[in-house]
């Protein structure tokens, strides 16, 4: 048995195209059009670097224009977030990752979300309904508590948790916005205990936002032409929760590259899961026609690569990602649907380690004239980033290499 495994439970074990499809299936039986999943790199005009939430290629019809497809809407959507970049290694979260969603333009209200939420989470999934809280928006001084949410948990027999900021959803500092109520799944082997604000063993699993508001830029709400209600579920973490794993490194969907990963480059647990993590982005941004650069989401890509080259030069300074298997990478390129072939990734990731190679030797050509070995100070740091383009982050592979 695979060591990230907990056989203390019994679980659907279901694949993720199985996960997909009863989704999917379920929504469109409640009279809702799947539309295309979008690339990562948002439509022009956009202000964003990525989509980061499946409602992102939605907003215009969010914001009122009738959709082609009609008012019940659902979709797999990758979505990137660098807000979670540091806690990448831990056992949720992920830079690229899909999400499941199911959008109400105007047509029915939350409270019929959560029912069918509720009803899907356990009978479609078959998830034990012990094992569920959820979170519910508990007020602002702007906007009041959302108690009908509440009270439609409370009849579904599942306990709730009133928030503030956590349970309130925005798309960026202006813009959509609402409060939200979110479903979490218990994972420990224990019984449950406590609540998802106090326990780390429970974990968010779909967030049901009543897309009511758009932020002005002065920070004033401003009602909708019509209430919307968008939900978000993130296909790994469901996948990890049915597939009975400790973490999303271990569910189908990134088996293939922590497994091959492992092997290639043995590491330390949090190295292997944070070199798995960007470098299977890394293909996925490249498969949506981004290339690394010094601003942007070229930069973004350009720090996801040279993150996890600093992570397997740590352990071995002649490892290379030449030694990716293109299988690896074709499967993922398939897999999200993306014409890019494996041999353009191969390209674009050995431009960039080669760069970055020349970078640090340069750096430690210029730390080798230092005449101590103090840690470097601030002004020191900003010399090296201003005059030689080494943003601090990556010093300390140069202190070690
Ligand atoms: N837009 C919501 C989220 O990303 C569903 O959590």
């Amino acid at each position: 048995m695979n060591s990230q495994q907990d056989a203390r439970r019994p679980l659907p074990g279901m694949s993720s195209p199985q996960i997909v499809q009863t989704f999917c299936e379920f929504f469109r039986e409640r009279g809702h059009h799947r539309i295309p999943g979008s690339s990562l790199v948002p439509r022009s005009g956009d202000p964003v670097l990525f989509t980061t939430s499946g409602m992102h290629p939605l907003t215009p019809y969010l914001e009122g224009r009738p959709h082609p497809d009609g008012r019940r809407l659902t979709d797999v959507q990758r979505c990137l977030r660098t807000t979670d970049l540091g806690e990448v290694g831990d056992r949720t979260h992920l830079t690229v990752f899909e999400m499941l969603g199911s959008w109400s333009l105007g047509d029915y209200p939350g409270s019929q979300s959560l029912r069918w939420g509720h009803e899907l989470i356990t009978t479609g999934f078959g998830i034990d309904p012990g094992l569920l809280h959820a979170t519910v928006f508990g007020g602002s001084d702007q906007v009041g508590p959302d108690t009908g949410l509440a009270e439609v948990w409370g009849e579904l027999g599942v306990p709730v948790e009133l928030t503030g900021e956590d349970n309130w959803w925005s798309s960026g500092p202006a813009g959509l916005c609402g409060a939200d109520s979110e479903l979490f799944v218990w994972t420990g082997s224990a019984p449950p205990e406590g609540t998802p604000g106090t326990g780390e063993r429970w974990v968010e699993l779909w967030n049901h936002v009543m897309l009511r508001y758009r932020r002005l830029a002065d920070g004033t709400l401003m009602p909708l032409p019509r209430p919307n209600v968008d939900t978000g579920m993130g296909l790994e973490r469901l996948a990890t929760v049915l597939q009975g794993q400790v973490s999303v490194f271990g569910c189908d969907l990134l088996q293939p590259w922590t497994r091959t990963l492992g092997r290639l480059w043995p590491a330390q647990e949090t190295s292997l899961r944070l070199v798995t993590d960007h470098l299977r982005s890394t293909v996925v941004v490249i498969g949506d026609g981004v290339t690394p650069s010094s601003t942007g989401r070229g930069y973004v890509l350009r720090r996801l690569i040279r993150r996890a080259l600093t992570s397997l030069w740590r352990d071995d300074p002649a490892r290379s990602l030449s030694d990716l298997p293109p299988d690896l990478t074709g499967q993922t390129l398939s897999h999200f649907g993306q014409l890019t072939s494996p041999v353009q990734v191969m390209g674009v990731l050995l431009d960039e380690e080669r760069r970055f190679r020349d970078l640090l030797s340069r750096g430690r050509r210029v730390l080798s004239r230092r005449h101590n070995n103090e840690p470097l100070t601030e002004e020191e740091l900003r010399y090296l980033h201003q005059t030689h383009g080494l943003p601090r982050e990556f010093v300390p592979a140069m202190l070690s290499g």
